[in-house]
């Protein structure tokens, strides 16, 4: 597909989407939230796509916030009746499939918040995270208080929206908002073969993975536990169950049918 303000390709079973607007250091603006929406969908409804990972383009930014120039003339009311940001929530919410932030430059504001909606992050060592919002008069509004919070508990959460100061990539990962932290050269290829050994696992299986980790910040213990049961219930009636077992206990490599 041909866009204007990011990429996206795949590569095998893996799409690759490119935030591309390198001058603007990858600032969200509404093009650019319309064409992920696109290009996600585009991943989601394609059989042969199991994984995604985004990064952004250039060597500095993986996203450095909404674009504030397209906000800065907005009122309040227009940010109330365009009900700004709620695509971001629901482009997440429909994204079945697992996908992966790779970071690799400044993800603040809305760059952190997108980085957040991701299954999980590695990052660059270059990686810097922040809520700078509060310098702008403003707060979060793409999820930061909400996924940060969950992500780092309270205290760092508190620190970093009241101060707007960044992290760098070690204190995200020392604190839980990354998995994993790589040399700056090495971090496309360790997302797109984290995003491989993912897209190869049996797709049903991954996606319930997915839903069950998430359910964990939705639900109570008791309630999750048995969300839990009931899907692996579920997946245990599917041909890749049969087949996963059949072929460790044949010793050998397995061969999936996706259903
Ligand atoms: C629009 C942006 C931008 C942004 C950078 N640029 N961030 N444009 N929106 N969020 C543009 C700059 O204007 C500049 O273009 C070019 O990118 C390079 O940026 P510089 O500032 O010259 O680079 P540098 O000196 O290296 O500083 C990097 C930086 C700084 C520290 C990341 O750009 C910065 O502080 N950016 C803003 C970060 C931020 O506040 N993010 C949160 C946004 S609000 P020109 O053409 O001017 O030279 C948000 C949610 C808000 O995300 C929710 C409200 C409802």
């Amino acid at each position: 597909m041909a866009f204007e303000t990011i990429t996206s390709e795949t590569k095998g079973a893996v799409t690759l989407i490119t935030l591309n607007r390198p001058d603007a250091l990858n600032a969200l603006n509404t093009t650019v939230l319309n064409e992920l929406q696109q290009a996600f969908a585009a991943f989601e409804a394609d059989d042969s796509q199991h994984c995604a990972v985004v990064t952004g383009s250039g060597e500095k930014a993986f996203a450095a916030g909404a674009d504030i120039k397209e906000m800065v003339d907005k009122q309040a009311a227009d940010f109330f009746l365009e009900d700004f940001f709620s695509g971001w929530n629901e482009m997440t919410a429909k994204t079945r499939k697992p996908w992966i932030a790779a970071v690799n430059g400044f993800a603040l504001g809305g760059g952190c918040e997108l980085a957040m909606m991701a299954d999980f992050i590695i990052a660059s060592e270059n990686a810097k995270f922040g809520q700078p919002e509060i310098k702008l008069g403003v707060a979060p509004g793409m999820g930061g208080s909400q996924r940060l919070t969950r992500a780092v508990g309270k205290s760092k959460a508190m620190d970093l929206c009241l101060t707007g100061r960044m992290m760098d990539a070690a204190e995200a990962e020392r604190a839980g908002l990354v998995a994993r932290i790589v040399p700056h050269d090495q971090l496309m290829d360790e997302a797109m073969s984290a995003a491989e050994a993912i897209a190869s696992m049996p797709p049903m299986a991954a996606m319930v993975n997915k839903e069950l980790v998430d359910a964990a910040f939705e639900t109570t213990l008791a309630q999750g536990l048995t969300h839990e049961r009931r899907l692996f219930q579920i997946l245990t009636a599917t041909q890749d169950k049969s087949e996963g077992m059949s072929a460790f206990v044949e010793k050998r490599a397995a061969n999936w049918k996706g259903r």
